[in-house]
């Protein structure tokens, strides 16, 4: 079983990559691999509503930058999500909105059901507004997520200060471990337990607020 953690700070062995490592190392401690994909400090194309995702091969977005791609093609072939990002002004990075609204809006259907989790990291404040908007990403594709002490936040400012925060560093493990477990509980069922969709497949109803 394989694992993408998406780092959304440009710095890539920064306090957030420093967490996802930690994430990373209780894993493989339940012998899951995961792969840590940069995508902050990359240019990425925000979401240009164009639709074509809807209809194009295999649903891949119209901008196809290398990283973009690599990194849909580990979340689509992974069974967990783990999304990564410092607080900046209270919030996701730029360039990990951007790089998300597409990655979601082009992919959620092939998320559905896999375990998604996330972790955020920030010097004082606005660390649980980023792990809330990271989770509503994860949410809306129908991610099952694994459960923690406390809010998926750590804390840190010079680089290698998250490494300090004892119950942050906990809370990600206890997190990992939920996670190692939900992964195996669900790759035990398959081929015995029907998913939810196959049992009783229903058509998505859209109703806009204004019809
Ligand atoms: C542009 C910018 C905005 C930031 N905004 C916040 C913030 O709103 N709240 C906070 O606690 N820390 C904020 N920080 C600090 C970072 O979240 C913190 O240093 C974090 O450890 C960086 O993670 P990294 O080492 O993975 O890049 C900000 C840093 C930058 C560069």
């Amino acid at each position: 079983m394989k694992v993408a953690a998406l780092n959304g700070s440009p710095n890539r062995d920064g306090n957030t990559a420093l967490a996802l490592s930690h994430m990373a190392d209780s894993l493989r401690e339940d012998g899951i691999e995961t792969e840590i994909i940069q995508i902050g400090g990359q240019v990425f194309h925000g979401c240009a509503a164009c639709g074509h995702c809807r209809t194009s091969e295999e649903h891949m977005c119209a901008f196809k930058e290398d990283a973009f791609v690599h990194a849909v093609r580990g979340m689509r072939t992974a069974d967990g999500i783990i999304l990564g990002a410092p607080a900046y002004y209270a919030g996701i990075p730029g360039d990990m909105k951007s790089f998300l609204d597409r990655a979601f809006f082009s992919s959620s259907s092939y998320f559905r059901y896999k375990v998604g989790t996330v972790v955020a990291i920030a010097r004082r404040a606005g660390a649980v507004n980023t792990a809330s908007q990271l989770m509503n990403f994860l949410n809306l594709a129908e991610t099952i997520t694994p459960p923690s002490q406390y809010w998926m936040a750590a804390y840190g400012m010079e680089k290698g200060e998250v490494m300090s925060d004892e119950e942050g560093l906990q809370t990600i493990r206890k997190n990992a471990q939920a996670m190692a477990w939900l992964l195996k509980i669900i790759d035990a069922g398959k081929g015995m337990i029907p998913a939810p969709n196959e049992a009783r497949r229903e058509r998505r109803v859209f109703t806009n607020f204004i019809r």
